[in-house]
């Protein structure tokens, strides 16, 4: 790539660049009545022009002369932008004439741009007030340039992220929404984004094409959303290191968080990436997603549950967390017909059932252990109670050093499944109840498969 081909890339923003070159083009070879192409550095001072340079200033990026440019400018771009436009040859007294008359072409985008089609819809939205004014200050008032949400699976972050988007979208002249699920590599997802941004071509490699992204995003005011970055995450490390073939990720979340521009890349995960650690910029931060709280009797309602003097009780069983309460909401209905009362009462022993769905989530997020992080949340599931850090200890044979313990602990918090409990004077760790139930059920299956295999 020349070096003038990187010159002014974000007139791209809000100039369809593929067709106004061959329009050029055409106008190019009427005038000059050869076959003659536009010229790379034609091209540069085009996209500088549309982008408000003077000739002066385009004429210091390429390191020539102002004279010499003004030469080129009315031999060559000059005249073909007014056969484009159907103006008589010299009309052109000012260089501000060309972005108001190609203005009144069909080479301008309209600006304003929103792709939603990955994200979901969502139907009814309660409470997270406080998130949303936390959300709004950092984003549209301190302009902060990273934001991640974390939170256990269904706890709402996606919900949140789509609700906080559409409120403020007249905040964005761009608004991206890609979900991570299915894991795309990162250069097919630059591929993608820089593709929404402009149909020109790409730089080759992938540190050029961020470099892009990053020109993009400091030319106008996006909002890029990329959901389950968990995805990402490695299965077998401690929380937050990539899979080895996403490890670049980390270079475009840096990238994005330390460099000057005036966008925001909001992150939802499940678990929470190394990187966020080792960023030393300010305008970062992440914002963990917990329980819906009372606004979670909104649900119970529309799913016409009764007995709503229990749903307190309900709503803490199951941390708050809209996705379970959703989906035993349905079991309550279905085999209890509605009453919370007595569900409360013929709940099985921790008092909790997994929904289905829900432990497709855990199992998804319990393959994602270590095995010393999945060896403490069976001790954990086991002790039920919650213990010290010196009692957890006591679980390992051969022993386990306390802080490669801690290490691991902080992990499994950040991966959201296990609470943590401070008093005055000592710390305890637990699962969650719903995770609890999980694990308890898969060691009950853990059992039962081991024994089957030894017969
Ligand atoms: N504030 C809310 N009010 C009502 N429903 C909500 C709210 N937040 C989330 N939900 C519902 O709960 C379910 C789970 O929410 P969501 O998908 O946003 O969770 P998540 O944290 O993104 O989960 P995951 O980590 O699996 O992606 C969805 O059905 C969603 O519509
Ligand atoms: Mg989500």
């Amino acid at each position: 790539m020349k070096f003038e081909d990187r010159l002014f890339p974000e007139a791209g923003l809000s100039w369809d660049l593929e067709r106004l070159y061959g329009k050029l083009t055409e106008a190019k070879q009427i005038a000059t009545l050869k076959t003659a192409r536009l010229t790379s550095v034609e091209k540069a001072i085009l996209r500088g022009l549309l982008c408000s340079y003077s000739p002066k200033e385009i004429a210091a990026h390429l390191h020539w002369t102002l004279s010499s440019l003004r030469v080129e400018l009315t031999r060559g771009l000059y005249r073909y932008i007014e056969t484009l436009t159907a103006h008589d040859l010299n009309a052109i007294k000012n260089w501000r004439d060309i972005v108001r008359w190609l203005e009144e072409t069909e080479y301008k985008i309209p600006q304003s741009k929103q792709d939603w089609s990955e994200a979901p819809e969502i139907f009814s939205f309660y409470g997270r007030e406080k998130e949303l004014a936390q959300l709004e200050k950092k984003i549209i008032q301190d302009k902060y340039r990273l934001i991640t949400m974390l939170g256990m699976g269904g706890i709402g972050k996606t919900a949140l992220a789509v609700k906080f988007a559409q409120k403020n979208k007249q905040e964005f002249q761009y608004i991206i929404w890609r979900s991570l699920r299915h894991a795309p590599l990162l250069k097919e997802l630059l591929r993608d984004l820089l593709g929404f941004f402009s149909n020109s071509n790409l730089p080759t490699t992938i540190q050029e094409q961020i470099s892009l992204l990053i020109e993009y995003l400091r030319f106008s005011r996006c909002l890029l959303i990329l959901d389950n970055l968990e995805a990402l995450l490695d299965v077998n490390h401690l929380a937050g290191f990539y899979k080895e073939k996403y490890s670049n990720y980390s270079q475009l979340i840096r990238r994005v968080a330390e460099e000057t521009h005036q966008s925001c890349l909001l992150l939802t995960s499940q678990d929470e990436p190394v990187d966020l650690l080792f960023i030393r910029a300010n305008k970062v931060e992440s914002l963990q997603i917990g329980s819906l709280e009372d606004a979670a009797k909104e649900i119970l309602k529309e799913k016409g549950l009764s007995n709503s003097n229990c749903w307190q009780k309900l709503i803490e069983r199951y941390q708050g967390n809209p996705l379970a309460l959703k989906l035993v909401s349905a079991t309550i209905q279905e085999l209890f017909g509605g009453s919370v009362v007595k569900f409360l009462e013929a709940n099985t022993e921790l008092g909790v059932i997994v929904p289905s769905f829900f432990q497709e989530l855990l199992t998804e997020q319990f393959e994602r252990l270590s095995n010393l992080e999945q060896e403490i949340m069976y001790a954990l599931a086991i002790n039920r109670q919650p213990i010290s850090l010196k009692q957890l200890q006591e679980h390992f044979k051969p022993q386990v050093g306390s802080s490669k313990l801690l290490h691991t602990l902080t992990s499994l918090k950040r991966r959201s499944l296990i609470e943590v409990i401070s008093e005055v004077n000592q710390t305890s760790f637990t699962l969650q109840p719903m995770v609890m139930k999980y694990i308890l059920t898969e060691e009950k299956d853990r059992a039962i498969s081991l024994s089957i295999a030894r017969e």
